[in-house]
C-alpha cells in the first residue's frame, strides 16, 4: 500500500480523520485507488459502488478493466447525467460508463439516472430510493474546477438529494471539451445531491492537475463553505483524497 498520511498538523482539526493520499500523478494515483478497491473487494465490504464519470475516471477505468477485479457481484449507482442527452448518444454518462467499464466487466447490477425520462422529478424520486434501498459501501468522486461534486454546483443545499441541476456557465464551457465544435453542450442534468454522496459509508475523492488546485486548496482550509461543495466532505467520517496537489 501506498504512503498514506493525515494533513498536517496547524490544519483544521476536522481534518484529522481525512486520509489524504499524495501520490506523483493520476496513473499513480488510480493504482492506489484500484488497490482500495481490492482490498475491499477481498474482505466482502465492497456490495454497491458509486461510480463517477470525467477525464480522471478514464485510468481508473482502464486499469480495473485490465485486472482481475471480480465486480460480479457488485451493484454499481452513477453519480449523474445529462438532460436530453441519450444512452446512444457519446456524450451521455452511460455512453462513456460503457465504452469505458461495463461493456469490459460484469457487475451484477447497473443502476444509471435517466436524462431522458419523462417526468424527471420522478426519475430522480426513483434514483433516490433505490439508493436508500442499497445504500453505498463506497462513493468515488472527482471534482469540477469549482469545487462541484457529481453536478452539486456552488451553493446546492448540503440536504439535497437526487434532484434536477442547472449547471454554471463555467461547467458547461468546461465540460465542452468532450464535445464536437458547434454542438450544444447540455446545461441541465441530474445528480445525486449532496446529501446523497454523505449517505456513502465511505467516499474516495480523485484530484489531479493544476485545474483542481483552488478546489483542494478550499478543502485544505478546513472549512465547511456552501460555494465550495467539496468541503461538505470535511463533515463525513471516512473520506479518502488521492491528489498530486
Ligand atoms: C463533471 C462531472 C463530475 C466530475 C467533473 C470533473 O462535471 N459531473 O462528476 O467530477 O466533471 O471531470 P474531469 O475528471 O474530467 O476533470
Amino acid at each position: 500500500m501506498k504512503k498514506r498520511f493525515k494533513f498536517e498538523k496547524g490544519l483544521d482539526d476536522r481534518m484529522e480523520h481525512m486520509n489524504y493520499i499524495k501520490v506523483e500523478n493520476e496513473l499513480e494515483g488510480a493504482e492506489v485507488l484500484t488497490e482500495i478497491i481490492g482490498d475491499l473487494l477481498a474482505q466482502n465490504a465492497l456490495h454497491v459502488l458509486g461510480l463517477a464519470t470525467g477525464g480522471t475516471m478514464i485510468p481508473v477505468y482502464q486499469q480495473w478493466v485490465a485486472s482481475s477485479l471480480d465486480f460480479s457481484q457488485v451493484t454499481t449507482f452513477n453519480l449523474d447525467e445529462y438532460v436530453g442527452v441519450t444512452p446512444e448518444n457519446e456524450n451521455s454518462y452511460a455512453y462513456f460508463m460503457d465504452q469505458h467499464l461495463f461493456n469490459h466487466k460484469p457487475f451484477k447490477e447497473i443502476h444509471l439516472l435517466d436524462g431522458m425520462a419523462q417526468d424527471l422529478q420522478v426519475e430522480c424520486a426513483r434514483y433516490e430510493q433505490l439508493l436508500t434501498d442499497k445504500k453505498l459501501d463506497l462513493q468515488l468522486l472527482g471534482v469540477g474546477e469549482n469545487g462541484h461534486i457529481a453536478f452539486n454546483e456552488p451553493g446546492t443545499s448540503f440536504h439535497s438529494t437526487t434532484h434536477l441541476a442547472e449547471l454554471t456557465e463555467d461547467t458547461v464551457t468546461v465540460n465542452s471539451r468532450f464535445f464536437e465544435p458547434g454542438e450544444l453542450v447540455p446545461n441541465t442534468a441530474l445528480t445525486m445531491g449532496i446529501q446523497s454522496i454523505m449517505n456513502a459509508k465511505k467516499i474516495v475523492l480523485l484530484a489531479f492537475g493544476e485545474r483542481k488546485q483552488a478546489a483542494i486548496a478550499k478543502l485544505k482550509e478546513g472549512k465547511v463553505d456552501p460555494d465550495w461543495p467539496i468541503t461538505k466532505l470535511l463533515d463525513h467520517e471516512d473520506v479518502t483524497i488521492i491528489t498530486d496537489l
